[in-house]
């Protein structure tokens, strides 16, 4: 048990999938795994155990943000030795190619600030996802059909961004989409020689102002699951 993950140690699997919401962690955990098994529920962040085709994996819920995100993440990977972190999430598409549901899978994350800001102090880190687990992604998406764009992608502090000016200089410089837990996740990674990668699923344009349609969303985010599993053991 840790401060914020109520599993035994042996409860958590070395491959941990990460969606941002904890109802899709249910979601995914019993629509894609066998014997999935509820192993965390402090503060609803909820949690499950299972097996897909054979391999161990746990779904674990993030929360929202980089604060939220790094405390799953640490606890994870320093007291559960988690090897593999995958986020599973939604973006907000930045370029006129990149379409409602298409997948971006993160190669780069930049940001403003995240909660590592303190110790890289003047140097301006570029987290950087696993290179095989997106290669093995890309393919995997491939042989589903989906659109799947790889590239560079902003992790935000704040969903309501005032500040416009940022979102045309991201686009200017051909970022794909933005959301708000990658650029943590890949520190992480770093830090402590991990696995990393985001899988994101296209839920808004911030050029278009589309949006993905709530009964859409679910098809969208089992793509994704499956995407980010076959990375993860293919
Ligand atoms: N996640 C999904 N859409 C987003 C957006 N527009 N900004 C930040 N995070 C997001």
């Amino acid at each position: 048990m840790t401060i914020h993950i109520g599993a035994a140690k042996d409860d958590i699997a070395e491959t941990v999938l990460m969606p941002g919401d904890p109802y899709r962690a249910k979601w995914a955990a019993e629509t894609f795994l066998t014997d999935a098994k509820l192993v965390n529920e402090v503060r609803g962040m909820l949690g499950f155990t299972g097996t897909w085709n054979g391999h161990r994996v746990t779904i674990q819920g993030s929360g929202m943000g980089m604060p939220s995100l790094s405390i799953y993440a640490n606890e994870l990977i320093t007291e559960y030795n988690a090897q593999t972190l995958i986020r599973i999430g939604s973006c907000g598409a930045m370029q006129n190619d990149v379409a409602i549901r298409d997948v971006i899978l993160a190669q780069s994350a930049t940001s403003l600030s995240t909660p590592s800001r303190g110790i890289f102090k003047e140097i301006n880190f570029a987290p950087c996802a696993d290179f095989d687990l997106l290669h093995k992604a890309y393919h995997a998406a491939e042989k589903l059909d989906v659109t799947t764009h790889v590239g560079g992608i902003y992790s935000s502090d704040v969903f309501y961004d005032e500040r416009p000016d940022l979102t045309e200089q991201m686009t200017r410089h051909g970022i794909l989409g933005v959301e708000m837990e990658a650029a943590e996740l890949y520190n992480l990674a770093h830090r402590h020689q991990r696995r990393a990668l985001a899988v994101l699923t296209v839920s808004d344009h911030l050029l278009t102002h589309e949006a993905l349609p709530a009964d859409q969303r679910e098809k969208s985010f089992g793509d994704m699951v499956e995407i980010a599993l076959t990375a993860a053991f293919i």
